[in-house]
């Protein structure tokens, strides 16, 4: 009889984090005149310790006692055996996923928002403002705010915010402010609705409010969240592979293959950078962000130097994007719409260390099902992307008559994303693929850009 959950004791969760910046190279962060951003630079818009955490290349990070009360509401997640997929697969495979579902509000985000409003909070920062797609990441934040005592606003992507009204609702119980976007409140917002009144709008669109928000706070006493994407997100989110990696140890195993989906990337670099610190150093291992053919960043897109956001306000960052002005078709899966990517993830698959796969919405949503009736739980849409690359794993290590063991992150719980599923059962989803044409257009912005270098890690 195998254990579903693999369990580690509250007193082993990992007291630091990995920082992958250790272990690669990365083409630094540009201003739009070409010159490298400064920590100064970044001030106005996130506090100094994070911005220090932003920079550094100490390989391990102590998660300070505060932080850790916090996450204990939660952690150690399960490692749990899908035994009933396996089953309804037949495959020899063993498949495993690192439960992030079971956070307060519902996926793996307050893993990071949990550390950024306790550094803030020290820093004495009373507002914090940010933006979220499907509305996990607002939901993440406005909960860790309630920790620490902070005012929360958030721009939810408009498409997601008509989908997920009580995402609004949820933000509220924890004292959080959310308002659909773009609004007519900042800038950025009133130029999106000036260029298209019936938008969908977009994560690059609303990550511009954000910042646009807390910059101009005359108070000084605001500051900008991000919920992927920066390196210090990447470095909370690796508890998860952290935590994994002590439990497969506990049942004598390791994994051959890791899919995580990737919106900016920090979810799969959560459960992956961990295990990339072994493949750098000689271990066989496939690693596969996945993402929506809708919005093909990682497997499509060039690699070149990009803004996070729609205004241009953030740094030019190395990354895989779309064009900071593609807004990417309103596919359910609202947390990985988003044109750009961490450079930290890009970097790898610019190198090959990571092997991006794309799924269409159809295999997303039929993966979701399957996994619904095989185990019970409801992914969110964005879970059911990595879970749709796990049953072409376990279906090729099936014709391989391989037993690998498969480890994916359930990023997060679907139970607030059933309109969207309800839509699928109905038959009224369909897929959207982005043209060849479109993809040249989105990104003839980057001709005039600087090129980031190929540098080699390994
Ligand atoms: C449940 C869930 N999974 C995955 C993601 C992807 O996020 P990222 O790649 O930025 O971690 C999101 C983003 O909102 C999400 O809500």
């Amino acid at each position: 009889m195998s254990d579903r959950n693999i369990l580690l004791p509250v007193s082993e969760i990992p007291r630091q984090w990995y920082n992958i910046l250790a272990d690669i190279q990365l083409n630094p962060p540009l201003k739009p005149d070409g010159s490298p951003v400064t920590p100064e630079d970044l001030a106005p818009v996130f506090p100094m310790n994070l911005i220090e955490q932003e920079v550094s290349t100490q390989r391990w990070i102590d998660i300070p006692e505060p932080v850790l009360d916090v996450l204990r509401i939660w952690r150690p997640a399960p490692l749990y055996r899908a035994l009933g997929l396996e089953r309804a697969l037949g495959t020899p495979a063993r498949i495993f996923v690192k439960n992030e579902g079971l956070s307060p509000p519902g996926s793996h985000k307050p893993n990071t928002a949990v550390p950024q409003a306790y550094y803030n909070k020290v820093f004495g920062i009373r507002r914090m403002t940010t933006e979220t797609g499907a509305g996990q990441w607002g939901s993440a934040l406005a909960f860790a705010c309630a920790q620490f005592g902070i005012e929360c606003r958030v721009y939810m992507v408009r498409v997601s915010f008509e989908q997920k009204p009580y995402r609004k609702t949820m933000m509220a119980m924890w004292g959080g402010q959310c308002v659909p976007s773009p609004s007519s409140e900042t800038r950025a917002g009133r130029a999106a609705l000036a260029r298209d009144p019936r938008t969908p709008g977009s994560l690059g669109i609303a990550i511009s409010e954000a910042v646009e928000a807390a910059v101009t706070d005359p108070s000084g006493k605001t500051r900008y969240s991000l919920g992927s994407v920066l390196n210090h997100v990447m470095l909370h989110q690796t508890i998860i592979g952290l935590e994994a990696k002590k439990q497969f140890a506990s049942i004598g195993l390791y994994p051959d293959v890791i899919v995580g989906c990737a919106g900016g990337g920090s979810n799969f670099a959560g459960l992956a950078f961990p295990f990339v610190l072994d493949k750098i150093n000689g271990r066989e291992l496939a690693i596969h962000p996945v993402e929506p053919a809708a919005c093909p960043t990682l497997t499509r897109a060039p690699f070149v130097y990009d803004h996070g956001d729609t205004a241009g306000y953030t740094p030019l960052l190395a990354m895989h994007s779309l064009g900071h002005d593609f807004v990417p078709p309103p596919i359910h899966a609202g947390g990985l719409r988003y044109h750009g990517m961490a450079p930290t993830v890009s970097q790898l698959v610019a190198e090959g260390i990571a092997e991006p796969r794309a799924v269409t919405q159809s295999e997303a949503y039929a993966a979701g099902v399957l996994w619904a009736r095989t185990e019970g739980t409801i992914p969110a849409p964005e879970t059911a992307n990595a879970l749709a690359q796990v049953v072409k794993e376990a279906l090729q290590a099936k014709e391989e008559g391989r037993a690998k063991v498969i480890v994916a992150t359930f990023s997060g719980h679907g139970l607030l994303d059933l309109a969207a599923y309800e839509k699928y059962l109905a038959g009224e989803l369909s897929d959207v693929q982005m043209s060849a044409e479109e993809l040249r257009k989105s990104t003839e912005v980057f001709q005039n850009y600087p090129k980031p270098q190929a540098l080699k890690s390994r």
